[in-house]
C-alpha cells in the first residue's frame, strides 16, 4: 500500500500565521504537522510516500523533508498547480500509486490511534474503500456520514441540518479504481472535486467499510483547532 499525504491549500483561516508558510510545516507538539502524517504511514508500513501542495512551499518541503532517508521512507512530490478539492488534489497520485491501493491523509487532521489497525481492518476487504469516523460535537463543519446499524447509507458534505454526529476524517484507504472514480466526478456547489462524491460512489456499489477511530482527532486547519491540536498532542503524544 502507498501512502499518500495532501498537504496542498493556502491556510488561509490562520491569518498570518501561514503569510509566508504552509500550513502543514506550522508546529503540533514537538513537530512540523507533516511528521505526523509521515510517521503514522511509516509507522504502519508504508515507506512509499507522495506528498502534494501547491508551488508557492514546494520547495520548503523538499528542503525540510529531502529524500525521506531520516524517516526511513521515500519521499515523491508532487505540485498541484491550483487548489481544486481533495478529489482532485489526488488524481495527481494515480501515476505514483501505479495499481497500488493507498491510504490518504489530509495534512491538517491530527489524531492519536496508530493507522495499523485501520489498514490491518481494511486488508479484509482490499477492492473497498475505507474510511475514518469519529463522533464530534460540531458536525456540520465536516463530511458527516449517516449510518444504519454498521453501515454507512450516505455522506453528506457540511451539511446544515446534520443527520448524526459521526464526521467523516481526512483518513481514506482507496483501491486502484478510485482514479477512474475521480475523473467521473463533477464539480460541487463550491467549484471543487469533493473527496465526498467519491466515498458516496462506493457506498452506491456496496464497497465502503469504516473504522471509529477510539483515540482523539481533530483538524488544525483554524486558529482554534490548531491550539487544540497543540494542547492534545501535549497531554497524550500521538501513537505511530
Ligand atoms: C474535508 C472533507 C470533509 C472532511 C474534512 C476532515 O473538509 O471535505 O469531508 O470531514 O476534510 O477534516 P475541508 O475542511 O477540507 O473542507
Amino acid at each position: 500500500m502507498r501512502g499518500v499525504i495532501l498537504a496542498g491549500g493556502k491556510g488561509t483561516r490562520l491569518g498570518d500565521l501561514t503569510k509566508v508558510t504552509n500550513k502543514h510545516l506550522l508546529p503540533v507538539g514537538p513537530y512540523p504537522m507533516v511528521y505526523h502524517h509521515i510517521k503514522k504511514l511509516v509507522g504502519a508500513g508504508m515507506t512509499d510516500i507522495l506528498l502534494v501542495s501547491g508551488t508557492e512551499h514546494m520547495g520548503d518541503f523538499i528542503e525540510l523533508l529531502g529524500s525521506g532517508r531520516e524517516h526511513s521512507c521515500r519521499l515523491t512530490y508532487r505540485v498541484q498547480d491550483e487548489a481544486g478539492g481533495i478529489a482532485q488534489a489526488l488524481s495527481l497520485a494515480e501515476q505514483f500509486c501505479s495499481g497500488s491501493r493507498m491510504c490518504v491523509l489530509l495534512g491538517d487532521n491530527i489524531f492519536r490511534d496508530p493507522l495499523i489497525s485501520f489498514v490491518e481492518k481494511a486488508n479484509s476487504r482490499p477492492d473497498w474503500a475505507w474510511i475514518g469516523l469519529k463522533r464530534v460535537p460540531d458536525p456540520g463543519r465536516y463530511g458527516v456520514a449517516e449510518l444504519n446499524g454498521d453501515n454507512i447509507v450516505g455522506i453528506e458534505e457540511k451539511p446544515k441540518e446534520p443527520k448524526s454526529d459521526t464526521a467523516v476524517i481526512g483518513i481514506y484507504i482507496y483501491p486502484p479504481d478510485v482514479f477512474s472514480v475521480v475523473r467521473n466526478l463533477k464539480p460541487s456547489a463550491r467549484g471543487e472535486y469533493e473527496i465526498t462524491d467519491v466515498n458516496n460512489h462506493y457506498i452506491r456499489e456496496g464497497r465502503m467499510g469504516h473504522m471509529i477511530l477510539d483515540g482523539y482527532w481533530t483538524d488544525a486547519g483554524t486558529l482554534d483547532s490548531l491550539d487544540y491540536a497543540n494542547e492534545l498532542v501535549r497531554k497524550e503524544p500521538p501513537r505511530f
